[in-house]
């Protein structure tokens, strides 16, 4: 058996592949704000600083900022060289062979379809108060799972229903939509900024590390900076998604990599900026609930600005849907083109040039998730599915510097293998303080991967059956 047969890297990736290349350096950095400002920001800083880092959440987003600094560096590199609407699979297929890229493809399928879901149930949660603050709210058998006393979360099925008619029409239609709704989001961070730069009590700000670096907490959950910075790693998830748009870029060896870089800078900047003002404004013990930016504007007095933060989220957790639910059928796609998911699916619509078939399965399978399962606690599971990508992408980087020294790399790593090395140190220490039970659900998604990979990808592979047909 060849399991470690690898695909070779080449700039044909970059040639037509039936999808349509209309994307821009512009449109791209939004792809990459669309997906990157959601509930971390506006709900998981609240939580962080409330249970594990105090003020110093700061510390935490700076923490996790520059792990995905190192991380989206190797994605451009590798992005630029070699290609692919896979991403962090089709890498892992030139570099490692092809069990571990159906292995991470598989890790990238949950990454994607739980944080569709998840954001799905937090974004129905705003979405319900709005509606009830207007006099129309549904009744409770409508707007929670089974498991919670009602009968289906429908406004978390719908919206991604929703999703899913625009991902069909086209992805520049999506694209347009999405940079709207980034506008709407980053100008409601702005109001925020603006007010609470002028209402920031210092004396809120000490005790600065209440809970330390790292401890055991009550519980045995991890608390402390440093799990703080493996909890706020959620809000920076999504950069990686831009590169799963290679084959939709017009110019994509220069313009991917502009996108992934660009909108993590902004966005890390962001987050600096809101997490110091928000604890600097209320004390991080008022900060446990569930929309803590919204929560600490009303304790203000300032119900006009909360408002519009609530108009912000909504339709924040809607751009993050959309380009994560784009981004899971860019991966679907690369794997089911490769015969590892059957290649039936691998369809792309001859008007809309969108891969319908899989947009299609993707979101009638995640509406029904979201409608029926409640998906709290799920955030860890996306964190350390994300971060085990991140480690195979810049451990990527370095097996291609070695393996593939000739490759042309237009966007390249600065000082040799440095950057990717403190990438995957750094990725691999937030997965570390996670907590154990985060881990076993990873290794349990894992462990069904390897079974598919054994009884169906591995005998269908169209790279296998062409080397098969090779004369010896
Ligand atoms: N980064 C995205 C969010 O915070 C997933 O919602």
């Amino acid at each position: 058996m060849n399991i470690f047969r690898t695909k070779a890297a080449s700039p044909n990736a970059f040639c037509d592949t039936g999808l349509k290349r209309c994307l821009g350096a512009f449109d791209l950095t939004f792809l990459g704000i669309g997906a990157i400002i959601g509930t971390g920001i506006f709900v998981l800083t609240g939580i962080a600083a409330a249970n594990q880092s105090g003020p110093a959440v700061v510390l935490s987003f700076i923490l996790a900022g520059i792990a995905c600094t190192f991380a989206a560096l190797a994605y451009a590199e590798l992005a630029s060289s070699v290609g692919g609407s896979g991403s962090a699979y089709g890498y892992s297929y030139a570099a490692f062979g092809e069990v571990i890229a159906w292995i991470i493809g598989w890790d990238l399928i949950l990454e994607y379809a739980v944080s569709v879901a998840a954001v799905a149930n937090g974004w129905s949660g705003y979405f319900e108060n709005a509606l009830t603050a207007i006099g129309l709210g549904l009744p409770a058998v409508l707007t929670k799972a089974p498991s919670m006393g009602g009968v289906i979360n429908l406004p978390a099925s719908l919206i991604i229903l929703i999703l899913m008619g625009l991902l069909i029409l086209g992805v520049r239609e999506s694209s347009r939509v999405n940079v709207v709704m980034v506008f709407v989001k980053v100008l409601t961070i702005s109001v925020f900024i603006a007010v609470a730069a002028f209402n920031v009590h210092p004396e809120n700000w000490t005790p600065f590390m209440p809970f330390g670096w790292f401890s055991e907490g009550t519980g045995g959950k991890p608390i402390g900076v440093l799990a703080g910075a493996s909890i706020v790693f959620f809000a920076y998830v999504g950069f990686d998604a831009v590169s799963t748009a290679v084959e939709e870029a017009r110019n994509p060896q220069r313009d991917v990599p502009i996108g992934i870089i660009a909108s993590l800078v902004f966005c890390t900047l962001i987050y600096i900026v809101v997490s110091g003002l928000l604890t600097g404004i209320v004390s991080y013990k008022d900060l446990n609930v569930a929309s803590p930016v919204a929560h600490s504007l009303q304790l203000l007095g300032y119900n006009w600005a909360s408002a519009l933060v609530a108009t912000g989220v909504i339709t924040g957790l809607t751009t993050v849907m959309l380009v994560l639910y784009y981004a899971l059928t860019r991966i679907i796609f690369a794997m089911s083109r490769d015969g590892l998911i059957t290649s039936r699916l691998a369809k792309v619509h001859p008007k809309t040039k969108t891969p319908v078939p899989i947009i299609l399965g993707c979101g009638v399978a995640m509406s029904l998730i979201a409608g029926l399962v409640p998906l709290g606690e799920l955030a860890e599971l996306v964190n350390i599915g994300t971060l085990a990508a991140f480690v195979l992408v810049c451990l990527g980087v370095i097996v291609l510097r070695f393996r593939q020294p000739d490759l042309p790399r237009p966007f390249r790593n600065p000082f040799g293998i440095l950057l990717p090395v403190l990438g995957v140190v750094s990725c691999g220490a937030l997965m570390m303080f996670l907590p154990m039970v985060t881990w076993i659900r990873f290794l349990a998604w894992l462990a069904i991967g390897v079974v598919i990979y054994f009884t169906y990808s591995y005998r269908n592979s169209h790279l296998g059956q062409a080397q098969s047909l090779k004369p010896e």
